[in-house]
């Protein structure tokens, strides 16, 4: 892991803009038990897990799609004042197409004109590896008003007939537009800690699709999609985020108990709570919606970060902490002053496609 960053300077990214976009369709824990290719129960779920409903984006909806909504949103929550994003940013695992990026595609959908677009692969830590990124490319003046934006169509990968992963994933994606501007101010990023571990590459993967085995060879029905042990991810879930949360909160000079909003992945409420109590976190400082959208991958943070900003959860200004972990394996925290910015929510924004995919049926 290399050394926390802090931006301890007049110059740093501050969040103008909060976008977010979930598909309509709702599929609900009971829903999964009525479809009958698990064997699992809204009992195991809900304990297990905290879920208990996510949204899927259907055959008609792309992460393309959902990330140009959520963008928009964003950029037009900001208002005018941020200028017009001259740079964007899509944490994704579930692009559009393996090639090109979808990025380019979506800074062409929102009018940019020939800003720098690229996407970015760190799985559930994609959105804070973004922001980041983004962050320090405000401070370093190499841009001015990023755009960052995680979306993920994680139904696209994800068995259905898998009971290890079908239950905890959903759609949705959330962006967030930056402007320059002072460390003092409410929305401000401050430090930032993130690391990665490839010797844990195969607990979190797509085995098919890649270079090592392409599509094209014809890979077996198991290796298109997306698996996870579970256990063995738990386990590092909460190691590298409860230690990444503490090297960004000392970085940035905060006692773990002066913390007012602690808002991580939301891929497991107890992970979140064991990151939290060992931390010191207490309970009325932790917000997600995990419960509403299960886990949206990279989105996750963004979409629960945003849902909490419209909710007015807490002051603008409160110190902030953002953590996540993921594929890679991958980990990443940000400190931020809790943002003073507009909130708003679209509905995706569907692309005549040339082939949607279909949907495998469930019997
Ligand atoms: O987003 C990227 C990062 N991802 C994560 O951080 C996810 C980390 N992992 C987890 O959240 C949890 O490990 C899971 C939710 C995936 C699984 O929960 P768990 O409490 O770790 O369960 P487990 O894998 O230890 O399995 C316990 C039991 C097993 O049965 P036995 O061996 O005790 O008889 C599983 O076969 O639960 C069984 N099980 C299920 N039962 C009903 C596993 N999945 C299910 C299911 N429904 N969906």
């Amino acid at each position: 892991m290399n050394a926390p960053t802090s931006a301890r300077g007049a110059r740093t990214a501050v969040i103008a803009g909060l976008g977010a976009s979930l598909p309509p369709r709702e599929l609900t824990n009971a829903q999964i038990i009525d479809r009958g290719a698990l064997d699992t129960s809204d009992e195991w779920i809900t304990r297990r897990t905290g879920i208990r409903r996510r949204r899927l984006a259907g055959p008609g909806i792309s992460t393309g799609d959902l990330a140009t909504a959520a963008a928009r949103a964003a950029t037009e929550a900001a208002g005018p004042a941020a200028g017009p994003p001259d740079l964007l940013v899509l944490a994704t695992t579930t692009p559009d197409r393996p090639c090109p990026a979808t990025a380019p595609e979506v800074a062409h959908r929102l009018g940019l004109g020939p800003v720098p677009a690229f996407d970015l692969s760190a799985v559930c830590s994609g959105f804070l590896y973004a922001l980041a990124t983004a962050g320090a490319l405000v401070r370093s003046g190499t841009c001015r008003a990023p755009l960052v934006v995680a979306a993920e169509k994680y139904s696209a990968i994800i068995d259905p007939f898998d009971r290890d992963t079908a239950p905890l994933f959903g759609d949705g994606a959330a962006a967030v537009l930056l402007r320059a501007g002072n460390s003092t101010e409410p929305g401000a990023l401050l430090a930032t800690d993130w690391g990665s571990d490839g010797s844990g590459s195969d607990l979190i993967a797509v085995a098919a699709g890649g270079s090592r085995l392409p599509a094209a060879a014809g890979p077996d029905r198991a290796d298109r999609y997306f698996r996870m042990q579970g256990r063995p991810v738990y386990a590092q879930a909460v190691r590298h985020m409860t230690a990444s949360a503490a090297a960004v909160l000392a970085a940035t000079g905060w006692p773990p108990d002066e913390v007012r909003a602690f808002v991580g992945h939301q891929a497991n409420q107890r992970i979140l709570d064991a990151v939290a109590d060992r931390l010191g976190i207490a309970a009325q400082h932790r917000f997600g919606n995990l419960r509403e959208v299960g886990n949206t991958a990279g989105a996750s943070v963004p979409l629960a970060l945003a849902d909490a900003v419209a909710r007015g959860v807490c002051p603008p200004g409160a110190p902030t902490l953002l953590s996540a972990f993921g594929g890679g394996l991958t980990w990443a925290s940000v400190t931020l002053r809790w943002p003073d910015a507009p909130v708003r929510t679209a509905v995706p924004e569907p692309r005549a496609l040339a082939r949607a995919h279909q949907e495998v049926s469930i019997p």
